[in-house]
């Protein structure tokens, strides 16, 4: 049997999300892929999954259409998939919390945002052990920019909490204004309102921005991706460096336009489609 999980692209809310605040996180068209077979590399998901699901011995492999470094969420997307090979009538929910609890015991901090869209799919509003909301939304013009460096999320969240702890009440007033912008972005996203979503992602990024997470790689794919008429552009996960993302313009030149300018920045663009299905089985 094969299975795969999509991977994830957080829309806004990063950080934010780890203390309890909403975020919102679409699933993507690139996948992961798991299946019998003996695994190389990191197995550490997929043995948590067959000591929690499987038989001693069970060995499973994983294969990705998208690199690990992009930070799409390969580590909760093959968490998933393991555990719908060795239960594929386990019901979502299940699933959502066995993951969770695998990636936890793992990696130790993480809000289970990318759990989510790799169990669910689709685009969701979601806030830690409480709400998973799934958003019926037209197909968003987004673009998807590598930095080209690898960001190191547990050392980003360390570096938020180390803030929070020097000035809580600034941390908290940053984490407050982003969860009211989560909030008008989610019905804005639903009545497909680009240009408002757009300026909401621009407002999101400020708050990163005072945060510490943002870098000059970043900032200069974003300008370069407004420069050329993008909506609103910001970065996306955990910051430091992996992906930002653009809402182009609709009309011929939108979304060339937008995507050559983050080349010329020295950027990857990298093609995707939201709204992806969640996890499946494949054969
Ligand atoms: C990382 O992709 C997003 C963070 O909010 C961490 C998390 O929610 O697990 C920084």
């Amino acid at each position: 049997m094969t299975t795969s999980a999509p991977g994830k692209v957080m829309l806004y809310g990063e950080h934010a999300v780890v203390y309890g605040y909403p975020c919102i996180v679409t699933a993507i068209s690139e996948r992961l892929f798991v299946s019998e077979g003996t695994a190389v590399g990191d197995t550490r998901f997929i043995d948590a999954a067959v000591a929690a699901w499987g038989k001693p011995g069970q060995k499973f492999s994983a294969r990705s259409s998208f690199s690990g470094k992009y930070g799409f969420g390969s580590s909760s997307a093959v968490t998933v998939a393991t555990l719908k090979a060795l239960r594929p009538h386990a019901t979502n929910r299940e699933l959502f919390d066995m993951a969770y609890k695998i990636v936890l015991d793992i990696q130790k901090v993480g809000s289970g945002f990318d759990v989510a869209a790799a169990v669910y799919g689709g685009t969701l509003y979601y806030i830690k052990n409480k709400t998973i909301e799934p958003l019926v939304i037209k197909d968003m013009p987004l673009v998807v920019g590598y930095t080209g460096i690898k960001a190191d999320t547990v050392s980003l969240i360390n570096n938020v909490a180390q803030k929070k702890k020097e000035n809580p009440e600034k941390v908290e007033r940053i984490f407050e204004a982003i969860a009211k912008l989560v909030d008008e972005a989610k019905t804005k996203m639903i009545e497909g309102d680009w240009e408002r979503v757009g300026k909401l992602m621009d407002f999101n990024q400020e708050y990163l921005r005072d945060l510490g997470v943002s870098s000059e790689k970043l900032e200069s794919l974003i300008s370069a991706a407004k420069s050329a008429g993008a909506y609103g552009a910001k970065l996306s996960g955990a910051g430091g460096g992996d992906c930002m993302i653009a809402l182009h313009p609709n009309g011929v030149q939108g979304k060339p336009l937008v995507e050559k300018a983050i080349k010329e920045a020295g950027g990857e663009v990298i093609n995707v489609t939201t709204n992806a299905e969640g996890v499946r089985v494949e054969s």
